[in-house]
């Protein structure tokens, strides 16, 4: 993934911010990491993954368009000291937290029969997905709410809008994901942090190619509503930008899907044609 382009600094819209990105060591999360250093954040990235996460932040650190540098820190997500340990991390390193974005997820294998879902499957895939993100915003609140203020986003999906788009694991998360992200935006909302989410459609990353057993190819060829659009990790980096900057100052409990339209036609019963 490159990072050709160099924002000036008049228009670096995280200058001086301070971001803490779970899962920032491929796919959505390191496509977010480049994205939030060019624009002037010193960001930190959080993962299990660590000679990935290591490589992506060495890398972001030599670009020409990074100032700020980018550096790493061990977290499963599912641990509440690995992510106690990553706030504070960030605190220590660069004196305080600006953004935490709850990304790190995973999914199960599709099966199609519930009967054939096993318990610990399912609760594998919530522990990742929801409880790793509840535990990123409760300890981002922790040093959020001292400074009164901060941004919380997580990444959701379409399936924590829609049924039938993955598995009952998947689906139940992202639905939580969504209910925990509204939940906090009332609570915190006194203390001047904003929470929020976004929701990609299919991204072409391992998560998703795994998942489809398709390649680049095959997701490319995926039903959308928009003609010609083709989400990718920067799209949904973008998303990540605004809530994370001061231009989304205003929006807290917002759930900003990133899904060409895909979630608000039912394609069974539409007088208009699909797009191809
Ligand atoms: N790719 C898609 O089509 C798609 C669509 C909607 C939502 N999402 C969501 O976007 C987020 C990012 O997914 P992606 O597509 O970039 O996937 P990815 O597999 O490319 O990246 C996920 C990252 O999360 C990390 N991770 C997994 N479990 C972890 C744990 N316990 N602790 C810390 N890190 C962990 C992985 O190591 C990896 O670096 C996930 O929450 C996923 O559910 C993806």
């Amino acid at each position: 993934m490159g990072s050709a382009s160099v924002v000036s600094a008049a228009a670096r819209r995280l200058q001086g911010k301070v971001a803490l990105i779970t899962g920032g060591a491929r796919g959505i999360g390191e496509g977010t990491a480049r994205l939030f250093s060019k624009h002037g954040a010193k960001v930190l990235i959080a993962d299990i993954k660590d000679d990935l996460g290591e490589s992506v932040c060495q890398d972001i650190g030599s670009s020409p368009s990074s100032t700020n540098g980018c550096s790493y820190v061990h977290c499963d997500v599912t641990k509440e000291k690995d992510i106690e340990n990553a706030v504070n991390t960030a605190v220590s390193q660069y004196g305080k937290l600006d953004i935490m974005f709850n990304n790190a997820g995973t999914v199960d294998e599709a099966k199609p029969n519930i009967l054939d879902n096993d318990q610990a499957e399912f609760e594998r895939i919530l522990s990742v997905n929801l409880v790793g993100a509840f535990l990123g915003t409760k300890h981002a609140a922790r040093v959020m709410k001292p400074a009164g203020r901060g941004s919380i986003i997580s990444t959701a999906s379409v399936a924590g809008v829609i049924g039938g788009a993955a598995t009952h694991a998947y689906t139940s998360s992202k639905h939580g994901v969504l209910g925990l992200m509204k939940n906090t935006s009332v609570e915190l909302g006194r203390f001047g942090i904003r929470v929020n989410c976004v929701s990609p459609y299919l991204v072409s990353t391992p998560l998703a190619k795994d998942y489809l057993k398709l390649d680049d190819d095959g997701l490319g060829g995926m039903y959308s509503n928009l003609k010609g659009a083709v989400l990718e990790p920067e799209d949904v980096a973008e998303a990540a930008l605004y809530l994370g900057s001061d231009e989304s100052k205003c929006v807290s409990g917002h759930n900003l899907v990133v899904d060409g339209g895909f979630t608000i036609v039912n394609a069974g019963f539409s007088m208009f044609g699909k797009s191809e």
